[in-house]
């Protein structure tokens, strides 16, 4: 059935995929963006103008503090928030606008969400730095311990997600890890070494390589956000992860197994407010969500190397 769905940081990495396969299903998509200044603000121009090509895709653009929210709800029937400040090391440079963009912005949307009769449930885009140093596997029901203003205001903004849960709305917080593949947002980790062993360039590594992920391909993300959207349940945090985990180091071998090529390492002190391992306990999502991470890490990689290797030649197309 076609579906109204309002997906909020639409221009961004997740989100992009997240409209994409919406419309391509046959929904309606409302989408905001505030095309913030936290990277390039050309590849989220790029990502908005290819789904304005879309006759299903109308694009609202502005910060979410800021927008007249009730008329942006009328008949939107699914929320998929997923506007937000991401990143762990530049917050504790930019606490305040981390709060604005996570926390306050959230507040806004539920609000404006609550009072809308058409909307019936909202999706949040939480993530796993809520967790900390916590032990792994990760469970929803285990200790949250944020090691960074990132994830003390994904938290902040769960908790108010969480709390807003009742018959005026249900809601659901998914704690995504660490998400890569095409699109991947320029800032992260597997996007900068990759483009760097592309280019010949040193990579540097942060820590002695012991350090452990659990990537999530975004299609994966994508499936389990779509799932959310219909769960039987709601009033909860589902972790959504990639299934397996691996070290920075082995992460680096699998990089120039791809590549084809050594790469040029330099290793520098761990970064602060990174966590030493995170790992999904995934029985809620398989639960709740009948959801199973589908792309290995080898296979998802060798996808996001040929998306930048298209970048670096110049298809700007593929940036979105
Ligand atoms: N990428 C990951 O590994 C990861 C992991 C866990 C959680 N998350 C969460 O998923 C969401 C999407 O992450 P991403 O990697 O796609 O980031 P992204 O920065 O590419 O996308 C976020 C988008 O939201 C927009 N935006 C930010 N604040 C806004 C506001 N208040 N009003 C309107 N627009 C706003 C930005 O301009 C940007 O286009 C974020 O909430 C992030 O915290 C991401």
């Amino acid at each position: 059935m076609r579906t109204r769905y309002l997906v909020t940081g639409a221009a961004g990495f997740i989100a992009s995929h997240l409209c994409t396969r919406l419309l391509h299903e046959g929904h309606e998509v409302v989408g905001i963006d505030g095309f913030t200044d936290s990277y390039n603000p050309s590849e989220k121009l790029a990502r908005a103008a290819a789904l304005a090509d879309h006759p299903g895709f109308t694009l609202v653009p502005g910060h979410l503090t800021d927008l007249p929210l009730r008329q942006v709800l009328e008949g939107v029937e699914v929320v998929h928030h997923l506007a937000g400040r991401a990143g762990v090391r530049a917050s504790f440079e930019l606490e305040s606008e981390y709060r604005r963009d996570n926390v306050a912005s959230t507040a806004a949307l539920l609000e404006a969400s609550r009072r809308a009769p058409s909307v019936r449930r909202l999706v949040y885009a939480s993530s796993s730095s809520v967790y900390g140093n916590a032990p792994v596997p990760f469970r929803e029901d285990g200790e949250t311990l944020p090691l960074s203003p990132y994830g003390q205001t994904k938290l902040e903004a769960e908790r108010l997600c969480l709390e807003a849960d009742g018959p005026d709305l249900e809601t659901i917080a998914l704690r995504y890890f660490t998400v890569y593949g095409p699109g991947q947002r320029p800032d992260m980790g597997l996007r900068i070494f990759a483009e760097a062993a592309l280019a010949n360039r040193p990579l540097h590594v942060f820590g002695d390589g012991s350090q452990s992920r659990d990537f999530t391909y975004v299609e994966d993300i994508i499936e389990a956000t779509c799932r959310a959207a219909l769960a039987p349940s709601s009033g909860i945090a589902i972790n959504v992860g990639g299934g397996s985990r691996i070290t920075l180091t082995g992460t680096l071998e699998l990089l120039s197994g791809i590549i084809g090529r050594p790469l040029n390492l330099r290793h520098e002190p761990f970064a602060q407010g990174d966590a030493l391992h995170t790992g999904a306990d995934l029985t809620r999502a398989r639960e709740l969500l009948g959801f199973a991470p589908a792309t290995s890490l080898a296979d998802g990689l060798r996808a996001e190397i040929d998306w930048i290797r298209q970048l670096r030649a110049g298809d700007r197309s593929v940036a979105a």
